[in-house]
């Protein structure tokens, strides 16, 4: 390690999933790329001291902490990074913002636009301290996606016209699947529409460079009641019933989300967000179609991009399969020789890179927090437009006075 690279001491609160994936990259990221700090992980916070002694010795922490203000008054924490349910993003951030510390949060920003519009003020009042803070929509670092908005950018598939966009999983096609707090209004927000649907939301408008300005859309709960599992926590089994010798949950959340929306440049966007899509694992399909031709992509084969040229000879076109690991391709040099592919986890490792640098040269890094705000309220518009039945324009209410 160079000891001229000062340190970015983090503390970083939950450490399951997203826990693990960020873990993992806050240690790989000065490996492969040349940040302007060394992130160091300070501490790991989380409620239960034995499960989070185990979690911190396992994931590469130097210490913990059970309270997560206590990252808050800590010398060595200068980054908190928020990897637990929605329903604790705002208060962790805006306190973790007003403590001078910046802030990565991950995605959806929030539980509500009220939340994430406080959020989105907490973050503009920090940044001109310097606080920076940003919201953790991973996917836009995956190598095809900044590639399909390098080249949408650059023209090269012309006017966007269509945009389809489907986030399929079918982890909740079994009825018998156990409740979870992802299925609990008051900790997630919403289901598929906030934890999957978000992402296809901002990565189209990340990919094509414009918002979505109106929404009509509908929303299901295929399963409304699911039996808890052995190990749910204790708040998960205040709330259960018990049914015929069986405890169970009321899911509270949307199951599926399906919507149309339009661009502020016009194009027609078609989008699903499901976990009901049978033997559909993580399957982010995207397509947009443009005058000048067309792009493709699917996370289930992430290291391909493909591009249609409308300018092809007819007896030679169609679509053509790119290898996104070419030295000149986003984030892709920093890594393997070509076709040596990279994975779910790399993401975050360009996420954390992506941050720091931007932390290091005094950037606002993206997405921001009023990124993250837009995207709630493409959300909100969505559940509206779907209990209304009629479409939803999509407002993003004033920055406090
Ligand atoms: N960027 C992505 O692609 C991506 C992927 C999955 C999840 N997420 C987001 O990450 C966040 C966490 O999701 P996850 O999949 O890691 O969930 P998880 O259930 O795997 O982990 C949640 C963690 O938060 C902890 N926790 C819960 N409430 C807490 C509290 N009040 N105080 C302290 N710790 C608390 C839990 O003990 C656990 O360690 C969610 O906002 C989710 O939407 C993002």
């Amino acid at each position: 390690m160079d000891p001229h690279v000062p340190q970015l001491g983090i503390g970083m609160v939950g450490y399951a999933f997203m826990g693990a994936a960020h873990s993992q990259a806050w240690r790989t990221a000065p490996h492969f790329f040349d940040l302007p700090m060394h992130p160091d992980l300070s501490v790991l916070c989380g409620r239960d001291p034995g499960r989070l002694t185990k979690a911190a010795e396992r994931l590469g922490w130097e210490s913990t902490e059970t309270d997560w203000t206590r990252l808050l008054v800590r010398d060595d924490v200068d980054l908190v990074d928020i990897c637990t349910p929605g329903d604790t993003h705002a208060e962790i951030a805006i306190a973790a913002l007003e403590a001078g510390k910046h802030v990565l949060c991950e995605k959806p920003l929030a539980n509500s636009v009220a939340e994430a519009r406080l959020m989105a003020d907490a973050a503009e009042q920090a940044a001109a301290q310097g606080v920076m803070a940003m919201v953790g929509f991973t996917y836009r670092r995956t190598p095809a996606i900044a590639l399909a908005r390098q080249l949408v950018s650059e023209g090269r598939i012309g006017d966007i016209r269509h945009v389809r966009a489907q986030y399929l999983q079918d982890w909740l096609s079994d009825p018998l699947s156990p409740m979870t707090w992802r299925l609990q209004k008051e900790k997630a927000g919403s289901g598929a529409l906030g934890d999957i649907g978000a992402h296809v939301v901002d990565l189209t408008q990340f990919i094509t460079g414009q918002g979505i300005v109106t929404v009509n859309g509908l929303l299901e709960t295929f399963v409304s009641e699911r039996p808890m599992a052995d190990s749910a926590s204790p708040a998960l089994r205040s709330d259960a019933q018990v049914g015929e010798g069986t405890l169970t949950g009321q899911v509270t959340v949307d199951d599926a989300a399906v919507f149309l929306g339009r661009f502020s440049g016009g194009a027609l966007g078609v989008f699903e967000a499901t976990r009901f899509a049978t033997g559909r694992k993580n399957s982010i399909r995207i397509e947009i179609n443009g005058s000048r031709g067309s792009l493709a992509f699917d996370f289930e084969d992430m290291n391909v991009l493909e591009l249609y040229d409308a300018e092809d000879l007819s007896e030679t076109a169609g679509f053509r399969r790119i290898l996104v690991t070419e030295p000149g391709h986003p984030y892709a040099g920093h890594w393997w020789p070509p076709g040596h592919g990279l994975g779910y986890e790399h993401g975050f490792v360009h996420q954390m890179a992506d941050l720091v640098t931007a932390i290091g040269s005094a950037q606002q890094p993206l997405p921001s927090f009023a990124d993250g705000l837009q995207v709630q309220c493409v959300l909100a518009a969505i559940e509206r437009s779907s209990e209304l039945g009629t479409w939803a324009p999509i407002a993003v209410p004033a920055a406090a006075a």
